[in-house]
C-alpha cells in the first residue's frame, strides 16, 4: 500500500480526478462544441458506485480526490457525494473544480458537507467577452458564486483562466487585479489541444508573456518554492499582495512529475488527460457484488501502462476522441 499505483517510470499516483457528469451549462469554445450530445444518465456512475471505487483506490495510495465535470454542480445534490467522500478514511484532500454558475446556491451546503478546496474557472470579467467565449450568459452568477464561496469560508479559492492568444491578453490584468483584491489564487492555463476547435501552437498564450503582462500591469512577481506535484509554476507579488500561478502544460509540461489519474463520469479510467486508451471499471461496479479485485487490477494496469507524457509538442500528436468536458479538465 502507498506505492501500489506506481507506473513504469516510477511516478506514484495519489491524485484521482473524478468527473461526475459530462453535462455543462456553458459551452466554452476551447472545451466543447456548441452542439454536443451528452451521455445518457444511466451511463453515469451513481454516488454509491463512485464511493465504492474510491474505497478500493485509497488503500492503493490515492489520498486526494478532485470532483470535476462537465460542470459538477449539474449533478443533483453533489454535497451528498462530498459527505460520503469525507467519510472515507485515508482520503485527506477533496476538491471541486466548477464553472461557478451554480455556486452561489450550493456553496454553503458544500462547505457544510466538508469541502474546502475550490477551483473556479473564469476567463474574463467582461460580460460580452464572457458570452462570446462560453456561448452563454452568466458572468454575474459566477462572480456571485465566488463571493458566496468566500463568505462560506472556502480556502483556498483558486481561479483558473485558460489563456488563448488573441483573447486572453485583454483579461490578464483585470483578472489579476480582481483576484488580488479578493484573495483568490489566480492560475493561468496554457490553451491545450483537447477541445473541439482546431488548435495550433500560435493560439497558446505562453507563460512568459502572461507573467510579463501581470508584472507590467499589476506588480512585481517572485517565484515561490515549487511543489513538484502541483501543475502550476507559482509566483507571489513582491509586496505580499497575493499569488499567481501558471499551468504551462504546453511550454513546460509537468508530465515527469504527474501524479494524476482520472475516472470519467461513465466509469472509465484514463491514465492521462491525453490518453487514447481507457479501462472500464463500471463493469466491476455493476455486478451483484462489487468486484473489488477487478477494480484494483484495473487501477494497477491502467497506471502501469501510462506513457511518459503527452506529445502535444510533437508532429505525431494524436488528439483523444473525447473533448475536455467529457474527461474532466
Ligand atoms: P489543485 O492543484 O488540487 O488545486 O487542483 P488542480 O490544479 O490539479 O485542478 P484543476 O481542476 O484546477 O486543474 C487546473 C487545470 O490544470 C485543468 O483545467 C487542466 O487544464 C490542467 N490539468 C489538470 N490535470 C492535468 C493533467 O493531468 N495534464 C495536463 N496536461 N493538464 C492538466
Ligand atoms: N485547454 C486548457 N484548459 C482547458 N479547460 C477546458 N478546456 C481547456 C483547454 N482546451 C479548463 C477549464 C477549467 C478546467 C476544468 O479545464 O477552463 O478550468
Ligand atoms: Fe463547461 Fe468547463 Fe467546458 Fe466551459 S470548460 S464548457 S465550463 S466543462
Amino acid at each position: 500500500p502507498g506505492s501500489a499505483l506506481r507506473d513504469s517510470f516510477g511516478r506514484i499516483h495519489n491524485n484521482l480526478r473524478i468527473s461526475v457528469t459530462d453535462r455543462c451549462n456553458l459551452r466554452c469554445t476551447y472545451c466543447m462544441p456548441e452542439n454536443v450530445t451528452f451521455q445518457d444518465r444511466s451511463e453515469l456512475l451513481t454516488f454509491e458506485e463512485i464511493v465504492a471505487f474510491v474505497r478500493v483506490a485509497v488503500p492503493l495510495g490515492v489520498n486526494k480526490v478532485r470532483l470535476t465535470g462537465g460542470e459538477p454542480l449539474m449533478r443533483k445534490e453533489l454535497h451528498k457525494l462530498v459527505r460520503l467522500l469525507t467519510a472515507v478514511p485515508g482520503l485527506t484532500d477533496i476538491g471541486l473544480t466548477t464553472n461557478g454558475i451554480l455556486l452561489a446556491e450550493h456553496a454553503q451546503e458544500l462547505f457544510n458537507a466538508g469541502l474546502r478546496r475550490l477551483n473556479v474557472s473564469l476567463d474574463t470579467l467582461d460580460p460580452a467577452r464572457f458570452r462570446s467565449l462560453t456561448r452563454r450568459d452568466g458572468l454575474e452568477r459566477v462572480l456571485a458564486g465566488l463571493e458566496g464561496a468566500k463568505r462560506a469560508g472556502f480556502s483556498p479559492i483558486k481561479v483558473n483562466t485558460v489563456a488563448v492568444r488573441g483573447f486572453a491578453e485583454h483579461d490578464v490584468v483585470p483578472l489579476a487585479r480582481y483576484c488580488r483584491a479578493n484573495g483568490f489564487e489566480l492560475r493561468f492555463i496554457e490553451y491545450m489541444p483537447i477541445g473541439a476547435e482546431a488548435w495550433e501552437r500560435e493560439k497558446v498564450l505562453f507563460a512568459s508573456e502572461i507573467l510579463d503582462r501581470v508584472q507590467r500591469g499589476v506588480g512585481e512577481l517572485v517565484p515561490t518554492n515549487h511543489d513538484p506535484s502541483s501543475p502550476s509554476l507559482d509566483y507571489a507579488y513582491s509586496d505580499g499582495g497575493g499569488t499567481v500561478g501558471i499551468i504551462a502544460s504546453v511550454s513546460r509540461p509537468f508530465c515527469a512529475s504527474c501524479n494524476r489519474l482520472r475516472l470519467t463520469a461513465d466509469g472509465k479510467l484514463r491514465n492521462c488527460l491525453f490518453a487514447l486508451d481507457e479501462t472500464d471499471v463500471k463493469v466491476f461496479l455493476r455486478q451483484a457484488t462489487i468486484d473489488e479485485l477487478g477494480i484494483a487490477n484495473a487501477l494497477r494496469t491502467s497506471v502501469w501502462t501510462k506513457w511518459r507524457g503527452h506529445e502535444i509538442n510533437t508532429a505525431t500528436f494524436v488528439k483523444p476522441d473525447r473533448t475536455m468536458h467529457a474527461i474532466g479538465g
